[in-house]
């Protein structure tokens, strides 16, 4: 079975992205393997401690380099990716010994799945700018992401409740990021 690793956006308890996450997990049930990227002990990137890398850089790398597929559920934050997205893939961009620019980066060529869910836009504004973020460091991004607007009860009980419609469309980019073999690759 194929193994999807799971990069969450958001370290808030009650994330609505981790919420959506442990439901396209339920979805992957019996199709692929669910595992989840715990970063929280990244270091801001510092070309100073780059080389040898901090011990967690080298596990989330592992972790990465071990997972034939990522997939990245993500709020936006001002229009873009959370900081702490863009800190977790500049590491993932860089060089594993230094000056070797010859050997794939961890994440270079791995296919990613994206989605995310927020205000009105629907996430639109980060799905782009980190579609081109990923491009540009070397990982193909299955087309299309998919958006979900957070409901309005949500944004009080903090519990996400997704409708019909964006259930569909959720089994649809499951299927599509397995069928069509965009995360095999
Ligand atoms: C710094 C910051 C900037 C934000 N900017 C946006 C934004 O541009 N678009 C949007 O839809 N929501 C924005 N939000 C609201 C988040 O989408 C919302 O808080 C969401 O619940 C965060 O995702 P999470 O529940 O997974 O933590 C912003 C939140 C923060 C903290």
């Amino acid at each position: 079975m194929k193994k999807i690793l799971f990069i969450v956006g958001s370290a808030r308890k009650q994330s609505f992205n981790r919420q959506l996450a442990d439901y396209v997990s339920g979805l992957l049930q019996g199709k692929a393997e669910v595992c989840w990227l715990d970063y929280a002990d990244v270091p801001f990137i510092n070309q100073d401690i780059e080389f040898p890398a901090p011990e967690a850089v080298t596990r989330v790398r592992e972790a990465v380099k071990a997972a034939d597929a990522l997939w990245v559920f993500t709020p936006e934050y001002n229009g873009s990716y959370p900081g702490v997205v863009k800190n977790l893939f500049d590491w993932l961009s860089r060089p594993l010994v230094a000056g070797d620019y010859e050997t794939p980066t961890a994440i270079r060529g791995k296919h990613v799945a994206l989605t995310g869910t927020g205000g009105a836009g629907m996430t639109s504004g980060c799905r782009k700018k980190l579609t081109e973020l990923l491009t540009f460091i070397g990982a193909e991004v299955a087309e299309p992401s998919v958006g979900l607007r957070v409901d309005m009860e949500a944004w009080t009980t903090n519990q996400l409740t997704l409708d019909e419609e964006q259930k569909t469309q959720l089994a649809e980019q499951v299927d599509s990021f397995l069928g069509k073999g965009k995360m095999i690759g």
